[in-house]
């Protein structure tokens, strides 16, 4: 009689959700809120209602009653209805004061937003610890695929070694749309990726890597158990990537892709860099394409795992908006909150000049007599040693009454100090039309 009693009053738990923010992915959420309600209510028996809404035009139709919406923040944070704040400002500020300011005031965070995780999460972290509150993140590493929730709990008994991934969809939809067809040009895919929304609102987040090195962060603090890395990341975007470079890519059997690199090494040591990579064909991210995203991790117990599925969108990402919104009702309403021990791994971040890869690299040259010698030479001295090689003629202007041409080779493993040493003298001879330009080359996963 009593279990009966209990399972009742459970079975007629209503949960109250407060948003910071409603464009695109706060649009996305009420549309599969609508859409499942019935479903997640049969599941769970839990109703959930979205009670107040922070945006910041009123006027504008959103598909909820007009008295949800207000411009006030304080009117979402002190709602004493609501248990769970679901902020979807994004960047930074006011970001991370609300997300406090919630906190503070008792409730709980669900949150899209992987720069102000990346850069403030230790605070967050511990003003919910501190307030006895809890933050989900799922949305904010690719999207719909359930990449923290699989690290936090799929794979809780594993050592994680090493984690490779295409993390943003914008950059995986532009380069794979420059390597599919060899007349469109960077600036049109970008501008596709823009208007199929997958875009950040700032695309040079995107361009540049720094979207990719936001979710790094994310991923590495929580696979290696250390706190927010972001500053430590090594990022280079995509922007430089030319179709000469891609073309050249699949001469010497790779694929030209942004990757998320984070490896375990002995004594503590860490890798993170974010780069554009050549990986060989057969790599398992070749074949990941436009705006889809993937994740392949290695632990010790399950061995290469790997996550896949669309990076980017409004409705994928209130997938994984709902889950979180779901779950934590759940433990709410069955009053399971624990909390975890966030940190416990140590770290040192190794240094750029320190990776030891293999590297392609395009020298841009005028074709005068023995500029492939002199090229060569210097390499020689910083014992790199070439394993592939190849030069062309580009159609164009004459420069010193020579033509303009390439050189691109591939180099042995090395370590990347003494690449950077040799490219900084290559740069300075007189054949070198334009600064040289690497790509470092992934073979192992
Ligand atoms: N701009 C991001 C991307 C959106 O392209 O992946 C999802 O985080």
């Amino acid at each position: 009689m009593t279990s009966n009693r209990r399972l009742k009053s459970y079975n007629m738990k209503e949960i109250k959700i407060g948003l910071l923010g409603c464009g695109q992915v706060g649009g996305g959420l009420i549309q599969l809120l609508k859409r499942q309600a019935d479903f997640i209510r049969q599941r769970t028996g839990i109703t959930l209602t979205i009670d107040r809404i922070l945006v910041r035009d009123i006027s504008k139709p959103r598909g909820v009653p007009g008295g949800l919406l207000t411009t006030n923040p304080d009117e979402v944070i002190y709602n004493l209805e609501t248990d769970i704040i679901v902020e979807l400002l994004g960047g930074l500020e006011p970001a991370r004061r609300l997300i406090l300011k919630s906190l503070s005031a008792g409730k709980h965070i669900i949150t899209a937003n992987k720069a102000v995780l990346a850069v403030h999460g230790e605070e967050i972290m511990r003003t919910a610890q501190e307030n006895k509150r809890q933050v989900y993140y799922e949305a904010s590493v690719c999207a719909g695929v359930p990449i923290i929730r699989s690290i936090k709990e799929g794979l809780l008994a594993n050592r994680i070694s090493s984690i490779q991934g295409i993390l943003n969809g914008t950059t995986n939809y532009i380069l794979t749309k420059m390597a599919d067809d060899e007349n469109k040009s960077f600036a049109d895919a970008l501008r596709e990726a823009k208007e199929s929304g997958f875009a950040e609102p700032d695309p040079t987040l995107d361009i540049e890597g720094i979207d990719t090195a936001h979710k790094l962060a994310v991923l590495s603090s929580l696979a290696f158990g250390i706190p927010s890395v972001f500053k430590s990341i090594y990022i280079e975007g995509i922007t430089e990537i030319t179709q000469e470079d891609i073309k050249n890519a699949r001469d010497f059997g790779f694929l030209i892709k942004l990757v998320a690199i984070a490896k375990k090494l002995p004594d503590n040591w860490i890798e993170l860099r974010v780069h554009p990579s050549m990986l060989p064909e057969k790599h398992p991210l070749t074949s990941v394409r436009n705006e889809f995203n993937a994740v392949l991790i290695h632990g010790d117990a399950v061995g290469e795992i790997m996550f896949y599925g669309k990076g980017a969108g409004p409705i994928t990402t209130a997938s994984a908006l709902l889950s979180d919104i779901i779950e934590l009702s759940t433990k709410i309403s069955t009053h399971q909150l624990k909390m975890e021990n966030l940190y416990w791994g140590k770290r040192r971040i190794l240094p750029i000049e320190k990776t030891n890869v293999e590297y392609y690299i395009r020298f841009p040259i005028i074709d005068k007599p023995g500029v492939i010698g002199k090229i060569t030479t210097i390499l020689g001295k910083y014992n790199v040693s070439i394993s592939g090689a190849n030069a062309i003629l580009v159609p164009g202007k004459k420069s010193q009454g020579y033509l303009p041409g390439s050189v691109y080779v591939i180099t042995e493993r090395t370590a990347e100090k003494r690449i950077r040493q040799a490219l900084a003298q290559i740069s300075k001879l007189p054949v070198m039309r334009d600064k040289p330009f690497m790509i470092r080359i992934e073979r192992e996963y």
